[in-house]
């Protein structure tokens, strides 16, 4: 696959983290990007700038120490509105403004928002020349394959998107009234694909290298953006990669980098968020971390009762201790527990 680039910017691979809000988070973005993602996005911003004072806000929208190039995404159903919250991102450091035309999220301030916009695709062009016009950055969009399975309209709103000015498109394999059941489906993106000329990454339950280059290959995709996938599995950006890069599967992170990655990863989170909110917020990161691992379910419970930061990583310190020692008494190299 050759380099995507969106506007100035050559993207360092064609693999994107998902914008994916209470997730993507500046500790995880990082994460993500030093493990192999080409490109990171930020939660998403409403453009109501009324609400930007939020302690929430604020963390959601620090830019400085973010991996480059600092892509922001807003959200939001009032055109000016949104090209005001996209000039003031700018003015704050992002590089690249997403707009979130793919959120099932209802209402953003009492307005249509997100996925529910793409009904009205006069609006939808109104919003994307606005944003467009606003700024002197690349503006990207994300959307859906459609308002839902009987009107897939994202095929105009793509077209709508191109002429307007937008420099990159990310397409969700699901309609709005999909939510997240089912399967996402490729052959929309696909025929988006054929049908405009500016980059088009596929999404929706990318979960392996196989997958990856299947959704890649169905779709003629530039390049894909991965979301749930990532969560408590940040590496998965670097195993994709190399699998389509060379075919060959990288072995999966052994017990000791996990352990390095999650620590890191939790101090990356208390130092972000404070103690208070930093332990709360770990708790579902340690979660998918462990949520495949021999007794990690039973370890969830014990851990979520924990509410100081240095019980957090002492708990899993002992957790990978433990896990170690089972290993090293199943491969009989060791001594039982
Ligand atoms: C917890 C969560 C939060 C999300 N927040 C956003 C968001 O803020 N903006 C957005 O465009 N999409 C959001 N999404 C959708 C994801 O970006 C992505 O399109 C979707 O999860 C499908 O990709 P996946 O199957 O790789 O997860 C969110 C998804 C999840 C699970």
């Amino acid at each position: 696959m050759s380099a995507v680039r969106i506007g100035p910017y050559t993207l360092q691979n064609n693999l994107i983290l998902a914008p994916m809000a209470g997730v993507t988070d500046q500790p995880f973005r990082t994460l993500c990007q030093r493990l192999g993602a080409g490109m990171v996005v930020s939660e998403m911003v409403s453009s109501d700038m009324t609400l930007w004072d939020s302690r929430k806000s604020r963390l959601r929208r620090i830019h400085e120490g973010d991996p480059e190039p600092r892509s922001v995404q807003i959200a939001g159903g009032d055109a000016q509105m949104m090209a005001a919250a996209a000039r003031a991102n700018v003015e704050a450091g992002a590089q690249i403004i997403d707009i979130n035309m793919g959120c099932p999220a209802k209402k953003v301030c009492n307005k249509a928002a997100g996925s529910a916009l793409l009904r009205d695709e006069a609006l939808v062009s109104e919003i994307v020349h606005a944003v467009v016009g606003a700024v002197d950055v690349p503006v990207t969009l994300k959307i859906r394959t459609g308002w839902d399975r009987a009107s897939k309209n994202g095929l105009n709103v793509a077209k709508i998107a191109e002429q307007a000015g937008i420099q990159a498109l990310a397409v969700h394999g699901r309609t709005r009234a999909d939510l997240y059941t089912g399967e996402a489906e490729y052959d929309t993106i696909a025929a988006i694909k054929q049908a405009v000329s500016i980059p088009v990454f596929a999404n929706g339950d990318i979960t392996s290298p196989e997958k990856a280059w299947a959704v890649l290959d169905a779709t003629g995709a530039d390049g894909l953006l991965i979301g749930r996938a990532a969560q408590g599995r940040p590496w998965i950006f670097r195993e994709i990669e190399h699998y389509l890069r060379t075919g060959q599967h990288l072995p999966a992170p052994g017990l000791d980098e996990v352990e390095r990655i999650l620590l890191e990863h939790l101090a990356a989170l208390h130092a972000f968020y404070g103690d208070v909110m930093g332990v709360r917020i770990a708790r579902k990161h340690v979660g998918w971390y462990l949520a495949t691992r021999p007794g990690g379910k039973e370890f969830r419970s014990r851990f979520n009762a924990l509410d100081e930061t240095h019980a957090q990583c002492a708990n899993v310190r002992e957790f990978f201790r433990e896990g170690r020692q089972s290993l090293e008494t199943k491969d009989g190299t060791g001594v039982a527990a």
